[in-house]
């Protein structure tokens, strides 16, 4: 009875391994989680305030667009970053994760293809079968920092079913920030062949070492086929608030999510009035949130690089690394950890990057790292993953 896309869709890398970590705590082990991206960061106070500040006699359905008053904060916002766009053009979703599929509902018919860029964010996938859309991956590899494939690359990717192209920058999983030169070959590559272009942007924030974020609304001529996809959960340590954005000025994009947004009638209000608040915060805010996500990538890059046989790279943003760990299976590698492994009682977690790639076979040894922990936990829970790997390749 059940469907074909119930079946196919697959469960998420990142909390498939959960089952495991229940039972390792159940034994008394103290697990480190660096396999979900959330933050410890505490959700900033005025965001309560602004709770506060409204508190409605009736918890009640908002505008299926979202609240005015919070598209217009978004506006303001996106006007400080140099993209111009009017609150018409913003949809509040519920999460970045809805934007993302309302973009692939408003732009592909079932059995059309959307190129990304492969490791990706796992849940790209799930959308995807959800929607009966195919995912096609052009891969990137981590021995050059998981840098933009070849163009090359893209072209033998394409098919006449091709029709936008999803990436996030900068890159969950990889932590990867595409340079001004890399996003304009994303975008030419999409006019060229008459594609829209996705760009997820939730991390936007979080780019590290000076390096500005280059988004895909600051090229021109575009504007028809961009489709901008955005979040609070990360910038603000709010993940639970379930506020996101969906940002276009295709005007025929923007009525088709209308009538998805309409479908599932609205955003949580009470959330809608903590995000207005939140958007009230300044640079000094993101600023001191930046430099302490980039204290933890030191900590981590520098305590994974001690591991002999790892190939990893330096994250330029979000707050992830991936790595190639000398293991012959990563997943078979983190429920050993889980089961088999502790130091003090103490072992660490962290995601098999199988799960973020299409490719049969690709990533097989590797893992992703959420650096959302405070630097000396970090620190302790790459060398327990380093003192793991030894002890579980003597173990074969
Ligand atoms: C790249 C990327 N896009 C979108 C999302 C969705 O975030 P949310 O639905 O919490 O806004 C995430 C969450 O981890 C993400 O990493």
């Amino acid at each position: 009875m059940i469907s074909k896309r119930a079946i196919e869709t697959p469960a998420s890398p990142i909390r498939r391994l959960v089952p495991y970590s229940d039972e390792a705590e159940k034994r008394g082990i103290h697990v480190y989680h660096l396999n979900i991206g959330q933050p410890d960061i505490k959700t900033p106070k005025i965001w309560y305030e602004y709770i506060e500040k409204y508190k409605p006699e009736v918890v009640a359905y908002t505008h299926s667009q979202g609240l005015l008053e919070l598209r217009e904060a978004f506006a303001d916002y996106y006007a400080k970053h140099n993209i111009n766009v009017n609150p018409d053009e913003i949809t509040i979703t519920n999460g970045g994760s809805e934007a993302i599929m309302f973009a692939l509902g408003v732009v592909c018919d079932p059995g059309d293809e959307v190129l990304t860029i492969e490791p990706f964010y796992a849940n790209y996938l799930g959308f995807a079968t959800y929607l009966s859309v195919k995912l096609v991956p052009v891969t990137a590899h981590p021995e050059d920092g998981y840098r933009l494939p070849s163009m090359e690359a893209f072209e033998r990717a394409l098919t006449p079913k091709t029709k936008a192209i999803l990436f996030s920058n900068p890159s969950n999983p990889t932590g990867t920030v595409y340079t001004y030169e890399e996003v304009k070959r994303i975008i030419e590559f999409a006019k060229k062949h008459d594609l829209v272009i996705i760009s997820d942007e939730v991390y936007r924030e979080f780019t590290f070492d000076g390096r500005k974020h280059v988004s895909a609304f600051h090229f021109e001529g575009i504007e028809d086929r961009l489709i901008i996809v955005d979040s609070i959960s990360k910038r603000y340590s709010a993940c639970g608030a379930r506020i996101g954005v969906l940002v276009t000025k295709n005007k025929e994009f923007s009525k088709g999510v209308l009538k998805f947004a309409q479908a599932r009638l609205c955003p949580a209000e009470t959330s809608q009035y903590g995000a207005i608040g939140l958007l009230k915060l300044g640079d000094e805010y993101t600023n001191s949130v930046r430099d302490e996500y980039q204290k933890r990538r030191d900590a981590t890059y520098e305590a994974m690089k001690k591991i002999p046989g790892v190939v990893v790279h330096k994250p330029e943003g979000a707050f992830y690394l991936a790595a190639k760990l000398p293991v012959d299976n990563a997943e078979d590698f983190i429920i050993w950890m889980l089961k088999e492994f502790n130091i003090n009682g103490k072992t660490t977690m962290a995601s098999p990057l199988n799960g973020f790639y299409v490719t049969p076979g690709a990533g097989v040894s590797e893992i992703r790292i959420a650096y959302v922990l405070e630097s000396e936990k970090l620190t302790e829970a790459v060398e327990i993953l380093g003192e793991g790997i030894n002890e579980y390749n003597k173990s074969k």
